[in-house]
């Protein structure tokens, strides 16, 4: 474990309340670590300040010099030392941490502007609430709740704007709901770097529009939507699909590729209706790509493995697993992993193959990084097999040495943990010379060649961890259950192991984790239960001289000079 590098603080003073924050922070976030709520709409914390909600109105104060000596004035009457209040209210937003800064969040003056700014900001805005896709989870909503005047005295009639614009393939905006907060502007010109929206027209009439003959298209357009404080801008996919309160919702990790973007999972009685960023400052911020939100729909595709099977009948899980149990002990076995895996699953895939005496690969899956959170590997745990010893080398994407064994007749079992052998090279006359158990989620051209299929969870059905490309451990949980019929990966693999003759290990995260914990000298005195949501970055000098494929991207810089 590393532990990070301490910042510069400086002590302000908010309601009386003194408080030490690093160097450059707002007022905004050093009351929030007060506990304090500065309501705000504009401003977001991984975009610039934009300071044109004017929410955030405070008052604000700085220690009184005297003119001679240039030394803090004290009053007399407090013995404490006199504050200049500033006769304005100021932005909290775009005001940093100073030494001996004041401010005050609760005085009559700051309730007045922001009764103000609400009665302003509700002017055009609609009061359709109930009907809303936003309610439930509406800045606006909160904000006039908590802060408005509680009644209207706008007696004309409200600006109509266009409704239901499709803005791209994945967002639609309805323009009356816009509070011309420019967030949406900000992400695709600051984080996106897709400068694709903006505002027309003045006053009242001002409308968020794409420039001509442009679509919000990008892969990161539905942030937009995430930070959209209003009902504004919705997803196409979610909009008025479901009623936010219904939804729980589960911390989880993007398997994308290896950047590991930090995820929570929305689901409602056991389906899965919406995946967002969960905020992690060293890893994606508050962002995720749109991509990985689709990914959820693999749950419930139609080519999903339910049923396991032996020589293609359908058999209960438990023949399944004793057939390939069997079948392992015959020799001549080689086992495929997976990146995909969890650092759990590859642990005891590599004890199974250590077990077994069999040679382990890997694929490795390569593509076009886009410097910002899909990096070039497009598994989310090649590092996990590194760690847990699983592979000594980086992957390949085609099993050319397996292939080779196989036509050379050395191996005449094929486990695969995941893979799809077809896919990474092996032909089929060369996957009919083998016994293949397979072990996956979907069916494809190993499922179908498998002498024997044992259906297992996706990353939304299950406990694990991954690490990703900085060396970061970082865990998932699962949203909703599995299918009916389907087995629990770990725990599969610990039956195989038994009954291959190995040790009897956990089949579940937290009891496998005391074994990790003792066994991989970078997990020691890690537990499953108290690895904290933001992951723990571990100790990577071992594999720094590796060529691994990703490139510089957020919060990323690769530690080898890669060729
Ligand atoms: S659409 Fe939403 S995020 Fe964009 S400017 Fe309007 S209120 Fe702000
Ligand atoms: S949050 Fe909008 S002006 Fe400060």
């Amino acid at each position: 474990m590393i532990a990070p590098p301490k910042p510069d603080l400086i002590t302000v003073n908010i309601d009386g309340r003194e408080i030490a924050v690093p160097k450059g922070t707002n007022m905004i976030e050093a009351a929030r670590l007060l506990g304090i709520e500065v309501p705000h709409f504009c401003y977001h914390p991984k975009l610039t300040v934009a300071g044109n909600c004017r929410m955030c109105l405070v008052e604000m104060g700085m220690p009184a010099l005297d003119p001679a000596t240039k030394q803090p004035l004290v009053d007399p009457t407090t013995g404490r030392p006199k504050i200049n209040w500033i006769p304005k209210p100021t932005i909290a937003c775009f005001t940093n941490a100073a030494p001996g800064l004041h401010i005050r969040t609760a005085t009559p003056l700051v309730r007045d502007c922001r009764e103000g700014v609400m009665e302003f900001l509700l002017i055009n805005h609609p009061l359709d609430c109930p009907i809303c896709d936003q309610a439930g989870e509406c800045k606006l909503q909160e904000q006039a709740t908590g802060y408005g005047r509680g009644y209207s005295r706008f007696v004309e009639r409200k600006n109509v704007k266009p409704k239901r614009t499709v803005l791209g393939p994945r967002v639609m905006l309805d323009d009356e709901r816009c509070i011309l907060c420019s967030r949406c502007i900000r992400f695709c010109q600051e984080v996106a770097k897709d400068d694709v929206l903006g505002f027309v027209d003045r006053g009242s009439y001002s409308t968020l529009t794409c420039y001509p003959g442009r679509q919000l298209e990008n892969n990161y357009s539905l942030n937009t939507v995430d930070i959209c404080p209003v009902g504004a801008l919705t997803s196409t996919d979610f909009r008025f699909k479901m009623r936010v309160w219904f939804l729980k919702t589960t911390p989880s990790i993007c398997t994308e590729s290896s950047v590991g973007a930090n995820t929570e999972v929305w689901s409602r009685e056991g389906v899965i209706h919406r995946i967002t960023p969960r905020r992690n400052d060293e890893v994606n911020d508050t962002w995720m790509a749109d991509s990985g939100r689709l990914l959820y729909k693999l749950v419930a595709a139609a080519d999903r493995l339910t049923e396991a099977k032996v020589a293609g009948a359908a058999v209960p899980v438990d023949e399944a697993l004793a057939k390939a149990a069997e079948s392992l002990k015959t020799g001549g076995v080689a086992v495929v992993g997976s990146g995909r895996s969890s650092v759990e699953e590859q642990f005891l895939t590599r004890q199974l193959a250590a077990t077994l005496k069999a040679p382990a690969w890997l694929v490795s899956r390569v593509g076009q990084g886009d410097g910002l959170l899909i990096s070039a590997d497009r598994n989310p745990n090649v590092r996990g097999a590194l760690v847990t010893g699983l592979i000594q080398a980086l992957p390949a994407a085609q099993l050319t040495d397996l292939a080779a064994l196989i036509e050379a007749g050395k191996i005449t079992t094929v486990l695969s943990v995941g893979e799809d052998l077809a896919a990474a090279g092996l032909t089929a006359a060369q996957l009919g010379k083998v016994a293949v158990i397979y072990l996956g989620t979907h069916a494809d051209a190993t499922s179908a060649a498998a002498r024997i299929v044992i259906p297992t969870l996706t990353v939304f059905e299950k406990n694990g961890t991954f690490i990703n490309q900085q060396f970061r451990l970082q865990k998932f949980a699962a949203a909703v259950p599995g299918p009916q019929g389907v087995a629990d990966d770990l725990a599969t693999l610990a039956r195989l192991l038994r009954a291959a003759g190995g040790p009897a290990l956990a089949g579940d995260v937290d009891g496998l984790w005391v074994t990790l914990a003792a066994e991989v000298k970078q997990f020691a005195a890690i537990s499953y239960a108290s690895l904290p949501a933001t992951g723990l970055l571990l100790d990577a000098t071992e594999f720094a001289g590796l060529p691994f494929a990703e490139r510089e991207a957020l919060h990323f810089k690769p530690v080898a000079a890669n060729p």
